[in-house]
């Protein structure tokens, strides 16, 4: 079960790593809801954030933070962000929030990824959580019997449509043994925008609570 106070103290942790004139990535959840607010008591030493979701952007402009466009920042010192599993090695399920996308892409131009989670999200073999991949919505069915060929089970997402105007597919029953190689095989799939396994670009550091893992 998650953990809310664990989950408040890893936002909190993840302001050490935030430095002074930076532009910091932002995730998004619950638990980069905590983060936001941190950095919120800290806001007159940042220039801004570059967001991954209407979410995130929603709460960051609430606090007054100023939120930039990627295109216009470049490379990232730092991105936090949450996660719904991670292994041992710091690779991680996301997308639970749907944003998985954005997600991936902001995590890419950072040079650090802070990943913040309640011990609840530790697992040794990354699938329990449905694995979320955002399609395009002309390749659902298309996408779904890939999914089945592997023998996963896809349920569509539905009702909800990404930031980005697509959907999403959770599979079911796949223990992922070896998620770099299933995130290569799945990247290349024509439909499917993102899959939800960051192992090719796992977390540099994750943050159980305050501690580090
Ligand atoms: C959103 C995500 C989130 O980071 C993930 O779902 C964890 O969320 P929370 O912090 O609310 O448990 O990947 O797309």
């Amino acid at each position: 079960m998650s953990n809310n106070q664990e989950k408040r103290e890893a936002g909190e942790a993840a302001i050490q790593y935030v430095e002074d004139g930076a532009i910091i990535g932002v995730g998004t959840g619950s638990t980069v809801a905590f983060f936001i607010d941190a950095l919120a008591t800290m806001k007159d030493r940042i220039q801004g954030a570059v967001s991954s979701s209407e979410q995130s952007t929603a709460q960051l402009k609430k606090h007054g933070i100023p939120v930039f466009d990627l295109n216009a920042t470049g490379p990232l010192a730092l991105y936090v962000d949450g996660a719904d599993e991670c292994d041992t090695h710091k690779r991680l399920i996301k997308g639970g929030g749907a944003a998985l996308t954005r997600e991936k892409i902001v995590a890419q131009a950072a040079q650090k990824f802070v990943c913040i989670i309640d011990s609840s999200k530790r697992v040794d073999l990354l699938g329990k959580f449905p694995l979320p991949i955002e399609v395009i919505p002309m390749a659902r069915s298309l996408i779904g019997r890939e999914i089945v060929k592997r023998g996963g089970n896809p349920v569509w997402r539905d009702g909800v449509v990404t930031d980005n105007g697509n959907w999403i597919i959770d599979v079911h029953g796949w223990q992922i043994a070896d998620p770099v190689a299933m995130e290569t095989e799945l990247n290349q799939l024509p439909g499917i925008v993102s899959v939800g396994l960051f192992a090719r670009r796992p977390a540099d550091v994750v943050l159980i609570g305050s501690k580090v893992m």
